[in-house]
């Protein structure tokens, strides 16, 4: 009975979470100069397979087996037309219950610099020493201090707002209180500044805490998490959202990991900038610009870790490291990090399916990322999405999400210090 119960949440999920998809590609498609534009999307063989049969799409020419994303997942690069977009995300939907299951890589202009990136996609390289463990003291100290408490109030914070919708002014504004909240945590701290990233296309920009590295100022660690929240089909901007799982709990992770560093005075040797995502529920753009952004200025970026939905229990695992879309040799770092400083907690292990976060953006540029989640696939939280991603869902506490502070914490501390 719980079987079936869940296979039709999941359908039903599946729909909501491709609604986003459908109205992503729909809106894509308005002027017909527009939806002659060619386009090149990527997406897992068995889609590929049958929008092939099914809509005659060609494969791509375009190589990109350099990029890490591909190694990680198999991915087939489909050439199609803007006005196809519509066709594929129902079909995808339809016959795969997939969403997100396909992604756009590039249109018009960015066509020509995709080709070029795939050229020259080399992925930096990493520091030798980079995943040793040898900040124990620090990290155990942080480790006990942890506070429920802080990670409460600043999910209520977030999640009273009506939503953090990419469109609207409450999602503007969010981030807006976000910059201020993470500006007065550290504005002690020698080495801060704390910055919004403007999107060109909408109002909601994305937040970054720079924390200057003593020695090696130019290598940076990324802690980052999606700011944005969604949920409802028609007038989102309006919607309520609370989106208390999906993801203020990843935001206020991030924001406890800012607390105790200074609470530490801690100086890191590497830099590390925290990130608060904008526009992560409709097709990663905030991160995908940010990402590539970094990768046009030649950003030495030697670790990314995701932070989105951190406080559901599905009644077995503490946390599910995500398999696909991250890389393998940080992932095995991560799991000696939880061996060295959560030793009783269980890990579990996941693949996401598609490009489900974050992280994936970084991974598509070469960077190496991971993503620790709060479940199983088939057993996360159902409510997100809609009006009832509340803290109540988590019983109105805060300690599925603990552990993952001190992950974090681990992980910024060990790598920005050689
Ligand atoms: N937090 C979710 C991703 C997620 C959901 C991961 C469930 C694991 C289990 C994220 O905010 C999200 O909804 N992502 C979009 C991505 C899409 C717009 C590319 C999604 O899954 O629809
Ligand atoms: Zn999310």
């Amino acid at each position: 009975m719980k079987r079936i119960n869940s296979i039709i949440l999941k359908l039903l999920l599946g729909n909501l979470l491709c609604w986003n998809v459908v109205s992503l590609a729909a809106g894509l498609v308005l002027p017909s100069a527009a939806s002659q534009r060619e386009m090149i999307i990527s997406t897992a063989p068995d889609v590929a397979k049958r929008l092939k049969q099914v809509l005659g799409i060609e494969e791509s020419s375009l190589q990109l087996e350099k990029s890490a994303a591909l190694r990680t997942s198999p991915l087939v690069l489909l050439k199609i037309q803007a006005q196809q977009l519509e066709a594929i995300s129902q079909l995808i939907h339809r016959e795969f219950h997939r969403c997100g299951g396909f992604m756009i890589e590039a249109d018009g202009a960015s066509l020509a610099e995709l080709t070029l990136e795939s050229a020259v996609h080399a992925d930096l390289e990493r520091d030798k020493g980079l995943y040793q463990i040898n900040q124990q003291v620090l990290v155990e100290k942080i480790s006990r201090e942890v506070s429920e408490g802080n990670l409460l109030t600043t999910i209520k914070a977030l999640s009273s707002n009506p939503n953090r919708y990419y469109r609207s002014s409450h999602g503007k504004a969010s981030q807006q209180w976000l910059k201020e909240q993470w500006q007065a945590l550290t504005k002690t701290q020698w080495g801060v500044s704390v910055d919004f990233f403007a999107h060109g296309d909408f109002p909601q920009p994305s937040v970054i805490v720079s924390w200057k590295g003593s020695l090696r100022p130019e290598e940076i660690v990324v802690l980052g998490g999606h700011g944005d929240s969604i949920a409802g089909m028609f007038s989102r901007e309006s919607a309520p959202a609370p989106g208390a799982d999906d993801n203020a709990s990843g935001i206020a992770t991030i924001t406890e990991v800012l607390r105790l560093l200074v609470a530490q005075n801690f100086r890191p040797e590497r830099s590390i900038h925290f990130i608060s995502y904008a526009a992560e529920e409709v097709g990663l753009r905030g991160s995908a610009e940010i990402a590539r952004h970094y990768k046009n200025q030649g950003v030495n970026v030697q670790g990314v870790m995701q932070l989105d939905m951190v406080n559901f229990f599905d009644g077995r695992n503490d946390m599910v490291l995500i398999t696909d879309n991250t890389d393998n040799e940080q992932n095995t770092f991560v799991k000696n990090l939880v061996a060295a400083y959560l030793p009783r907690i269980r890990l579990g292990e996941n693949p996401c399916g598609y490009a489900c976060s974050d992280h994936a953006s970084w991974t598509r540029q070469g960077y190496p990322a991971s993503f620790p989640f709060e479940a199983a696939m088939e057993d996360y939280n159902s409510a997100i999405h809609t009006a009832r991603d509340t803290l109540d869902r988590s019983n109105n506490n805060a300690r599925h999400a603990v552990p993952f502070v001190t992950l974090a914490a681990a992980f910024v501390v060990e790598l920005s210090m050689l």
